[in-house]
């Protein structure tokens, strides 16, 4: 299948993870996908797998939390290659589990910076390019199960995931008008690395998760990013939606 032949996308977070599996997807159905994450030689290494199997592929480094930087992603993605037509706000931290809440500040900013105003710069440069094309585009943003449930012990993960589902339902809204359709996807546990490194060295710690899903396993990056390109392509009814893909864990 080869439905986004001739379309350029945008993965953030794309060394790794949901990210990764999602700019894979995009170019074996045909798009040139700008890989872009923080860390350089895991989205390198995501070019590399994408051009090995056939696929077009570059790099942007970017870090998502730094405004200067996100502008830059934008111009040089369009210089690449002329255009975006879908972008995936994808990168995103999730800091080790704790036993209590951890109310530090210079966590506060961290996780948001990057969670919520990652998200907001990208989208801001992403609808002010689709608006100058003459509208048109999709965005979807990684959320969480946890944009739609609070997290004990994660008050600032938490927020910054419900404050992505707020900027996709808002920006979701206003631009549905222009073709710009913006949802987000709202995965519950999903093997990556960001799961080793919330739950540390913590023994058990994944069947853990998995036990906590109705399913009874946690998902595999490759069926968010399947999601992921329904939203950008077939979805062509779809506004404002935050897609829960959580094993069962909401209708709990
Ligand atoms: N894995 C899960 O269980 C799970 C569940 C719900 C939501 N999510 C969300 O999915 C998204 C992707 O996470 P993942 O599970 O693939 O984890 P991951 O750690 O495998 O991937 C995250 C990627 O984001 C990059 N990144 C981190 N900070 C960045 C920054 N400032 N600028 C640019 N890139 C940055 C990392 O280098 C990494 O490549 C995140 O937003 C995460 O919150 C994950």
């Amino acid at each position: 299948m080869q439905d986004f032949a001739g379309k350029v996308a945008l993965v953030t977070g794309a060394g790794s993870g949901i990210g990764r599996a999602t700019a894979e997807l995009f170019a074996t159905r045909g798009a040139s996908v700008i890989v872009s994450d923080v860390a350089e030689a895991g989205g390198r290494e995501t070019v590399s797998l994408i051009e090995a199997a056939g696929g077009a592929a570059r790099f942007i480094r970017c870090d998502v939390a730094d405004e200067a930087q996100v502008a830059a992603l934008i111009a040089e993605a369009i210089e690449a290659y002329g255009r975006i037509d879908h972008a995936v706000n994808n990168a995103g931290i999730d800091p080790e589990l704790t036993p209590e809440p951890d109310w530090s500040i210079e966590k506060f900013d961290r996780i948001t910076g990057i969670n919520l105003r990652g998200v907001f710069l990208c989208m801001r440069e992403e609808i002010a390019h689709m608006q100058a094309r003459g509208g048109g585009g999709t965005i979807v943003n990684t959320g969480s199960f946890a944009s739609y449930a609070g997290v004990p012990n994660k008050p600032a993960y938490s927020a910054s995931k419900h404050a992505v589902l707020g900027l996709t339902r808002s920006a979701g809204l206003f631009y549905a008008r222009q073709g710009i359709r913006i949802n987000a996807v709202c995965p519950g546990g999903v093997k990556t690395a960001i799961m080793a490194d919330n739950l540390g060295g913590f023994d058990g710690g994944e069947q853990m998760v998995a036990d906590n899903h109705p399913i009874g396993r946690v998902a595999d990056a490759a069926e968010i990013a399947d999601a992921i390109l329904w939203l950008s392509g077939a979805a062509t009814f779809v506004v404002g939606h935050g897609l829960l893909i959580d094993g069962g864990l909401a209708a709990g």
